[in-house]
């Protein structure tokens, strides 16, 4: 059965809020004790409180730093010896990574590749040796569709890096136990965007995916706890798109369609 992790240990990156703190919640139903790792205290001990101490603990740090990710591993190998999951989760999207217009290629460039891309690369490097020592250990990425959409500047960048880092830490962990897939979600609605609407106004122009509607951050742990539990266990080095439908349609296309359905309709 996918859902249990009874006893497993589960580090999610990001976990003190938005699709993380979803992720952190289901595994958490499904049994296991998770690591939520993120730079806000305030943040991650709400979300520690809402799973139970018994069930959760929060590190802080900032995983754009390698020594950062090293310390954090030791002290996780100090205590626990191995992890059974690991969800690279943090990021920072176009919309909040705190790029402004003053910023010259390099900064964007450090900015949208340190949250997303090299705290990916950096967790999933040095917490392999204590995946490996799991019954079948596996990474879990978060990547994104703007991967396959060229308007996101230096975060599509950095988020198709990250589904190579899936493919390359898939065949590195295959020899010892570890299998590596990622999760690419669609427009996923989160707190942030009872602060700032993901449409800006809060109404779309165009719908956020075919469904008409925005993704849950429930429905991303879901495919997220699937990719990592047994059911998955021959597949590896893929990502698995999670957007209801967005990056299926040709947007342009729908008035025409309609048009070309209503004459249909009315025959
Ligand atoms: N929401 C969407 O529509 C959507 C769509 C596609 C992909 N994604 C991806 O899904 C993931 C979660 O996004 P979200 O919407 O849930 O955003 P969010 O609520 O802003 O969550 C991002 C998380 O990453 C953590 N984080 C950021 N930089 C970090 C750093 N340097 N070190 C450690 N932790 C860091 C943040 O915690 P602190 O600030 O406390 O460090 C926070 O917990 C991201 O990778 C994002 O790119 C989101």
């Amino acid at each position: 059965m996918s859902e249990d992790f009874t006893d497993k240990t589960v580090l999610v990156t990001g976990g003190n809020s938005g699709i993380g703190r979803g992720i952190a919640h289901r595994f958490a139903r499904a049994g296991a004790h998770v690591i939520i790792v993120a730079r806000d205290v305030q943040k991650g001990t709400a979300v520690v409180a809402e799973l139970g101490k018994q069930r959760a603990e929060f590190h802080s740090t900032d995983l754009s730093s390698e020594d950062n990710v090293v310390q954090l591993v030791n002290k996780l190998e100090e205590k626990f010896h191995h992890l059974d999951v690991v969800v690279n989760n943090a990021g920072s999207g176009s919309r909040r990574g705190g790029v402004t217009s003053d910023d010259g290629p390099g900064e964007r460039w450090d900015k949208m590749r340190g949250a997303n891309l090299d705290a990916a690369y950096f967790v999933s490097a040095h917490a392999l040796p204590l995946l490996a020592r799991a019954a079948s250990g596996a990474i879990v990425n978060i990547s994104s569709t703007a991967t396959l959409h060229g308007n996101w500047g230096t975060y599509c960048i950095a988020k198709a890096g990250i589904e190579a880092v899936t493919r390359a830490f898939a065949a590195e962990g295959a020899e010892i136990g570890v299998r590596a897939n990622c999760v690419s979600p669609g427009w996923i609605a989160t707190e942030k965007d009872e602060e700032l609407p993901a449409s800006g106004a809060g109404e779309w122009e165009v719908p956020p995916s075919l469904l008409n509607r925005m993704g849950t951050p429930d429905e991303i742990a879901a495919a997220v706890c699937f990719l990592a539990s047994h059911d998955a266990s021959f597949i590896t080095g893929q990502t698995l798109i999670v957007d209801g439908g967005l990056t299926v349609t040709d947007y342009p296309s729908l008035s025409m369609l309609e048009r070309v359905g209503d004459r249909l309709k009315s025959r």
